[in-house]
Protein backbone atom coordinates (compact mmCIF):
# COMPACT_ATOMS: atom_id res chain seq x y z
CA UNK A 1 0.00 0.00 0.00
CA UNK A 2 1.05 3.53 -0.82
CA UNK A 3 0.18 5.21 2.56
CA UNK A 4 3.28 6.84 2.67
CA UNK A 5 3.40 7.97 -0.48
CA UNK A 6 -1.07 9.69 0.39
CA UNK A 7 0.52 10.94 3.13
CA UNK A 8 3.73 12.50 1.99
CA UNK A 9 1.66 14.24 -1.22
CA UNK A 10 -0.96 15.39 1.20
CA UNK A 11 1.40 16.90 3.64
CA UNK A 12 3.16 19.05 0.87
CA UNK A 13 -0.40 20.17 -0.23
CA UNK A 14 -1.32 21.41 2.94
CA UNK A 15 2.08 23.41 3.15
CA UNK A 16 1.63 24.96 -0.08
CA UNK A 17 -2.35 26.12 0.65
CA UNK A 18 -2.51 29.96 0.25
CA UNK A 19 -5.65 30.28 2.20
CA UNK A 20 -8.01 28.85 3.88
CA UNK A 21 -10.14 27.66 0.94
CA UNK A 22 -7.02 25.63 -0.69
CA UNK A 23 -6.37 24.67 2.71
CA UNK A 24 -10.04 22.96 2.89
CA UNK A 25 -10.11 21.63 -0.39
CA UNK A 26 -7.12 19.57 0.30
CA UNK A 27 -8.88 18.23 3.30
CA UNK A 28 -11.58 17.47 1.39
CA UNK A 29 -9.30 15.44 -0.97
CA UNK A 30 -7.84 13.22 1.30
CA UNK A 31 -9.83 13.15 4.29
CA UNK A 32 -13.65 13.32 3.24
CA UNK A 33 -15.51 11.20 2.15
CA UNK A 34 -14.12 10.39 -1.17
CA UNK A 35 -10.84 11.54 -0.04
CA UNK A 36 -7.63 9.68 -0.52
CA UNK A 37 -7.32 8.33 2.54
CA UNK A 38 -10.88 7.97 3.28
CA UNK A 39 -10.84 5.59 0.17
CA UNK A 40 -8.17 3.30 1.35
CA UNK A 41 -9.96 2.71 4.89
CA UNK A 42 -12.79 1.35 2.75
CA UNK A 43 -10.46 -1.01 0.76
CA UNK A 44 -9.27 -2.65 4.21
CA UNK A 45 -11.99 -5.47 3.41
CA UNK A 46 -9.92 -6.55 0.29
CA UNK A 47 -6.93 -7.48 2.49
CA UNK A 48 -6.46 -10.77 4.19
CA UNK A 49 -7.35 -10.75 7.78
CA UNK A 50 -4.06 -10.83 9.22
CA UNK A 51 -3.01 -8.05 7.86
CA UNK A 52 -6.17 -5.66 8.41
CA UNK A 53 -5.59 -4.61 11.95
CA UNK A 54 -2.12 -3.05 11.06
CA UNK A 55 -3.11 -1.68 7.66
CA UNK A 56 -5.95 -0.14 9.88
CA UNK A 57 -3.82 1.73 12.42
CA UNK A 58 -0.99 2.84 10.05
CA UNK A 59 -3.90 4.38 8.01
CA UNK A 60 -6.08 6.13 11.05
CA UNK A 61 -2.47 7.06 12.09
CA UNK A 62 -1.53 8.80 8.82
CA UNK A 63 -5.16 10.61 8.86
CA UNK A 64 -4.43 11.93 12.42
CA UNK A 65 -1.02 13.63 11.07
CA UNK A 66 -2.18 15.07 8.16
CA UNK A 67 -5.65 16.29 10.37
CA UNK A 68 -2.65 17.68 12.73
CA UNK A 69 -1.25 19.16 9.77
CA UNK A 70 -3.80 20.75 8.50
CA UNK A 71 -4.77 22.45 11.99
CA UNK A 72 -1.36 23.95 12.05
CA UNK A 73 -1.66 25.12 8.71
CA UNK A 74 -4.98 26.70 9.40
CA UNK A 75 -3.42 28.80 12.35
CA UNK A 76 -0.82 30.10 10.34
CA UNK A 77 -3.09 31.01 7.65
CA UNK A 78 -5.50 33.19 10.41
CA UNK A 79 -2.49 34.71 11.45
CA UNK A 80 -2.00 35.83 8.58
CA UNK A 81 -4.92 37.13 7.44
CA UNK A 82 -5.07 39.37 10.35
CA UNK A 83 -1.95 40.56 10.21
CA UNK A 84 -3.01 42.01 7.12
CA UNK A 85 -6.46 43.06 7.63
CA UNK A 86 -4.68 45.10 10.82
CA UNK A 87 -1.93 46.20 8.64
CA UNK A 88 -4.55 47.91 5.95
CA UNK A 89 -7.44 48.64 8.51
CA UNK A 90 -4.40 50.94 10.62
CA UNK A 91 -5.73 54.16 11.98
CA UNK A 92 -2.71 57.10 13.14
CA UNK A 93 -4.48 58.25 16.10
CA UNK A 94 -1.98 61.05 16.90
CA UNK A 95 -3.42 62.49 13.47
CA UNK A 96 -5.37 65.64 14.25
CA UNK A 97 -8.86 65.28 13.85
CA UNK A 98 -10.82 67.38 10.68
CA UNK A 99 -12.38 70.11 11.64
CA UNK A 100 -15.92 70.60 10.63
CA UNK A 101 -16.14 73.54 7.88
CA UNK A 102 -18.06 76.60 9.93
CA UNK A 103 -20.98 78.63 7.51
CA UNK A 104 -21.08 82.39 7.98
CA UNK A 105 -23.43 84.89 7.94
CA UNK A 106 -23.77 87.06 5.36
CA UNK A 107 -22.32 90.39 5.26
CA UNK A 108 -25.50 92.44 4.16
CA UNK A 109 -26.99 89.66 6.90
CA UNK A 110 -24.42 90.77 9.43
CA UNK A 111 -25.13 94.29 8.64
CA UNK A 112 -28.74 93.72 9.21
CA UNK A 113 -28.76 92.28 12.67
CA UNK A 114 -26.30 95.42 13.60
CA UNK A 115 -28.93 97.68 12.35
CA UNK A 116 -31.56 95.54 14.02
CA UNK A 117 -29.65 95.28 17.64
CA UNK A 118 -29.04 99.10 17.82
CA UNK A 119 -32.35 100.13 17.27
CA UNK A 120 -34.37 97.08 19.09
CA UNK A 121 -32.32 98.36 22.03
CA UNK A 122 -33.68 102.01 21.86
CA UNK A 123 -37.68 100.12 22.13
CA UNK A 124 -37.62 99.91 18.43
CA UNK A 125 -39.94 97.11 17.40
CA UNK A 126 -39.29 95.07 14.27
CA UNK A 127 -41.81 94.70 11.31
CA UNK A 128 -42.10 92.52 8.39
CA UNK A 129 -43.35 94.06 5.59
CA UNK A 130 -44.60 92.83 2.19
CA UNK A 131 -42.44 92.16 -1.29
CA UNK A 132 -45.14 92.28 -3.37
CA UNK A 133 -47.34 95.36 -2.75
CA UNK A 134 -49.76 97.14 -4.85
CA UNK A 135 -50.19 100.34 -6.16
CA UNK A 136 -52.16 102.09 -3.04
CA UNK A 137 -49.29 101.17 -0.29
CA UNK A 138 -46.41 101.92 -2.77
CA UNK A 139 -47.74 105.39 -3.97
CA UNK A 140 -50.49 106.41 -3.30
CA UNK A 141 -50.69 106.07 0.27
CA UNK A 142 -47.33 108.15 0.58
CA UNK A 143 -48.50 111.35 -1.37
CA UNK A 144 -47.50 110.03 -4.17
CA UNK A 145 -50.90 109.96 -6.57
CA UNK A 146 -50.99 108.74 -10.18
CA UNK A 147 -49.97 112.13 -12.12
CA UNK A 148 -47.11 112.58 -9.69
CA UNK A 149 -43.28 112.70 -11.40
CA UNK A 150 -41.78 110.53 -8.71
CA UNK A 151 -43.03 107.40 -9.81
CA UNK A 152 -41.25 107.96 -12.72
CA UNK A 153 -37.91 107.86 -10.48
CA UNK A 154 -39.27 104.67 -9.14
CA UNK A 155 -38.24 102.11 -12.26
CA UNK A 156 -40.92 99.97 -10.93
CA UNK A 157 -41.49 96.04 -11.55
CA UNK A 158 -45.04 95.26 -12.32
CA UNK A 159 -46.80 92.75 -12.36
CA UNK A 160 -49.69 91.80 -14.77
CA UNK A 161 -52.31 91.77 -12.52
CA UNK A 162 -51.71 95.50 -11.29
CA UNK A 163 -49.53 94.63 -8.07
CA UNK A 164 -45.60 95.28 -8.14
CA UNK A 165 -42.16 94.56 -6.06
CA UNK A 166 -42.26 97.31 -3.46
CA UNK A 167 -39.60 100.37 -4.75
CA UNK A 168 -39.00 101.27 -0.73
CA UNK A 169 -39.50 99.76 2.13
CA UNK A 170 -42.00 103.03 3.02
CA UNK A 171 -45.01 101.04 2.09
CA UNK A 172 -44.66 99.22 5.74
CA UNK A 173 -45.06 102.67 7.13
CA UNK A 174 -48.55 102.60 6.33
CA UNK A 175 -49.23 99.03 7.12
CA UNK A 176 -47.49 99.45 10.25
CA UNK A 177 -50.09 102.66 11.22
CA UNK A 178 -53.28 101.32 9.34
CA UNK A 179 -52.58 98.27 12.41
CA UNK A 180 -51.21 100.02 15.27
CA UNK A 181 -52.21 103.14 17.17
CA UNK A 182 -49.55 106.00 18.62
CA UNK A 183 -47.13 105.41 19.98
CA UNK A 184 -45.09 103.39 16.98
CA UNK A 185 -41.66 103.18 17.10
CA UNK A 186 -40.38 100.68 14.69
CA UNK A 187 -38.01 99.53 11.82
CA UNK A 188 -39.15 97.68 8.88
CA UNK A 189 -35.96 95.98 7.16
CA UNK A 190 -36.16 93.75 4.24
CA UNK A 191 -35.81 93.89 0.27
CA UNK A 192 -36.62 96.37 -2.10
CA UNK A 193 -36.65 96.27 -6.11
CA UNK A 194 -35.76 98.40 -8.63
CA UNK A 195 -35.03 98.23 -12.40
CA UNK A 196 -31.23 99.70 -12.51
CA UNK A 197 -28.32 97.50 -12.64
CA UNK A 198 -24.35 99.14 -12.53
CA UNK A 199 -21.59 99.19 -10.34
CA UNK A 200 -23.92 100.68 -7.27
CA UNK A 201 -26.96 99.48 -8.35
CA UNK A 202 -28.77 96.32 -7.81
CA UNK A 203 -32.29 95.05 -9.20
CA UNK A 204 -32.48 93.91 -5.55
CA UNK A 205 -31.37 96.00 -2.34
CA UNK A 206 -31.89 96.01 1.03
CA UNK A 207 -33.72 99.14 3.00
CA UNK A 208 -34.56 99.67 6.48
CA UNK A 209 -37.41 102.05 7.44
CA UNK A 210 -38.51 103.70 10.82
CA UNK A 211 -41.22 105.44 11.61
CA UNK A 212 -41.82 106.89 14.66
CA UNK A 213 -45.13 108.39 15.30
CA UNK A 214 -45.99 110.11 18.98
CA UNK A 215 -47.24 112.94 20.86
CA UNK A 216 -44.87 116.13 20.02
CA UNK A 217 -42.58 114.53 17.71
CA UNK A 218 -40.21 116.84 16.15
CA UNK A 219 -37.60 117.52 13.11
CA UNK A 220 -34.92 117.37 16.53
CA UNK A 221 -36.18 114.09 17.17
CA UNK A 222 -35.47 113.04 13.88
CA UNK A 223 -31.97 114.50 13.60
CA UNK A 224 -30.80 112.62 17.31
CA UNK A 225 -31.66 109.38 16.01
CA UNK A 226 -30.34 109.29 12.97
CA UNK A 227 -27.03 110.87 14.41
CA UNK A 228 -26.89 108.25 17.28
CA UNK A 229 -28.02 105.56 14.77
CA UNK A 230 -25.16 106.41 12.25
CA UNK A 231 -22.16 106.79 15.39
CA UNK A 232 -23.20 103.53 16.89
CA UNK A 233 -23.36 101.65 13.65
CA UNK A 234 -20.01 102.76 12.69
CA UNK A 235 -18.62 103.31 15.48
CA UNK A 236 -16.90 106.46 15.52
CA UNK A 237 -18.38 109.82 16.73
CA UNK A 238 -18.67 110.92 13.32
CA UNK A 239 -20.27 114.40 12.04
CA UNK A 240 -23.67 114.24 10.18
CA UNK A 241 -25.45 116.86 8.35
CA UNK A 242 -29.08 117.19 7.12
CA UNK A 243 -29.16 118.95 3.73
CA UNK A 244 -33.03 119.76 2.67
CA UNK A 245 -34.56 117.64 0.10
CA UNK A 246 -37.90 116.82 -1.13
CA UNK A 247 -40.03 113.66 -0.75
CA UNK A 248 -43.86 113.28 -1.11
CA UNK A 249 -44.29 111.33 2.40
CA UNK A 250 -42.13 113.72 4.41
CA UNK A 251 -42.40 117.17 5.14
CA UNK A 252 -40.02 118.70 5.40
CA UNK A 253 -37.74 116.20 4.21
CA UNK A 254 -33.74 116.18 4.18
CA UNK A 255 -31.02 113.87 2.80
CA UNK A 256 -28.37 112.67 5.49
CA UNK A 257 -24.61 113.10 5.30
CA UNK A 258 -22.71 111.11 7.39
CA UNK A 259 -18.52 112.17 7.48
CA UNK A 260 -16.84 109.53 5.41
CA UNK A 261 -16.03 106.55 7.37
CA UNK A 262 -12.76 106.24 5.15
CA UNK A 263 -11.03 109.45 5.30
CA UNK A 264 -12.45 110.91 8.42
CA UNK A 265 -13.95 113.60 6.29
CA UNK A 266 -10.22 114.85 4.54
CA UNK A 267 -11.59 113.73 1.58
CA UNK A 268 -10.97 110.59 -0.77
CA UNK A 269 -11.53 108.28 -3.23
CA UNK A 270 -14.61 106.70 -0.99
CA UNK A 271 -16.51 110.26 -0.71
CA UNK A 272 -15.16 111.23 -4.59
CA UNK A 273 -12.86 113.71 -2.50
CA UNK A 274 -16.17 115.41 -0.81
CA UNK A 275 -15.49 114.31 2.22
CA UNK A 276 -19.12 113.37 2.89
CA UNK A 277 -21.31 109.74 1.96
CA UNK A 278 -25.15 110.10 1.22
CA UNK A 279 -26.81 107.55 3.46
CA UNK A 280 -30.79 108.34 3.92
CA UNK A 281 -33.75 110.02 3.19
CA UNK A 282 -35.86 111.45 6.24
CA UNK A 283 -38.41 113.53 7.42
CA UNK A 284 -41.21 114.58 9.15
CA UNK A 285 -44.41 112.13 8.48
CA UNK A 286 -46.60 114.13 5.29
CA UNK A 287 -49.96 115.20 6.89
CA UNK A 288 -51.12 113.74 4.16
CA UNK A 289 -50.20 110.56 4.98
CA UNK A 290 -50.46 110.76 8.22
CA UNK A 291 -54.46 111.62 7.65
CA UNK A 292 -55.06 108.66 5.05
CA UNK A 293 -53.48 105.73 7.64
CA UNK A 294 -56.41 107.19 9.82
CA UNK A 295 -54.06 108.99 12.56
CA UNK A 296 -55.40 112.38 14.32
CA UNK A 297 -52.41 114.73 12.97
CA UNK A 298 -53.87 117.70 15.33
CA UNK A 299 -52.79 115.32 18.24
CA UNK A 300 -49.29 113.29 16.76
CA UNK A 301 -46.70 113.87 14.46
CA UNK A 302 -43.81 111.73 13.31
CA UNK A 303 -41.01 111.07 11.99
CA UNK A 304 -39.70 108.41 8.95
CA UNK A 305 -36.49 107.68 7.13
CA UNK A 306 -34.95 105.16 5.16
CA UNK A 307 -31.42 103.75 3.98
CA UNK A 308 -30.05 101.22 2.27
CA UNK A 309 -28.25 98.37 4.41
CA UNK A 310 -26.16 97.40 1.09
CA UNK A 311 -24.35 100.64 1.03
CA UNK A 312 -23.84 100.94 4.98
CA UNK A 313 -22.61 97.05 4.15
CA UNK A 314 -20.08 98.72 1.42
CA UNK A 315 -18.93 101.37 3.91
CA UNK A 316 -18.34 99.18 6.71
CA UNK A 317 -16.89 96.04 5.86
CA UNK A 318 -14.98 98.82 3.30
CA UNK A 319 -16.19 96.76 0.15
CA UNK A 320 -15.90 98.98 -3.18
CA UNK A 321 -18.19 97.07 -5.48
CA UNK A 322 -21.84 96.39 -4.60
CA UNK A 323 -22.03 92.84 -7.06
CA UNK A 324 -19.60 91.11 -4.79
CA UNK A 325 -22.52 91.01 -2.56
CA UNK A 326 -24.41 88.98 -4.84
CA UNK A 327 -22.07 87.26 -6.54
CA UNK A 328 -21.99 84.20 -3.96
CA UNK A 329 -17.88 83.65 -4.21
CA UNK A 330 -16.77 81.34 -1.24
CA UNK A 331 -13.41 83.69 -1.16
CA UNK A 332 -15.01 86.45 -0.83
CA UNK A 333 -17.59 85.51 1.15
CA UNK A 334 -15.29 83.45 3.63
CA UNK A 335 -13.43 86.79 4.44
CA UNK A 336 -16.96 87.76 6.78
CA UNK A 337 -17.02 84.21 8.65
N1 LIG B 1 -38.35 105.71 0.65
C1 LIG B 1 -37.25 106.61 0.39
C2 LIG B 1 -36.35 105.99 -0.69
O1 LIG B 1 -36.44 104.82 -0.95
C3 LIG B 1 -36.43 106.86 1.62
C4 LIG B 1 -37.22 107.61 2.68
C5 LIG B 1 -37.88 106.91 3.65
C6 LIG B 1 -37.26 108.99 2.70
C7 LIG B 1 -38.58 107.58 4.64
C8 LIG B 1 -37.96 109.67 3.68
C9 LIG B 1 -38.61 108.96 4.65
O2 LIG B 1 -35.53 106.67 -1.27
Amino acid sequence: MDIEDILQRGQQQVAKAEDLRQLDDVRVGFLGKKGELTALLKQLGTLDAAERPKAGALINQAKVTLQQDIEGRKDQLQQQELAQTLAADTVDVTLPGRQPVLGGLHPVTQAMYRIQDIFTGAGYQVVAGREIENDYYNFAALNIPSHHPARAMHDTFYFSDGTLLRTHTSPSQVHTMERQAPPIRVICPGRVYRRDSDLTHSPMFHQVEGLVVDEDISFADLKGTVTDFLQRFFEKELQVRFRPSYFPFTEPSAEVDVQCVHCLGKGCRVCSHTGWLEVMGCGLVHPNVLNMSGIDTEAYSGFAFGFGVDRLAMLLFEVDDLRLFFDNDLRFLRQFA
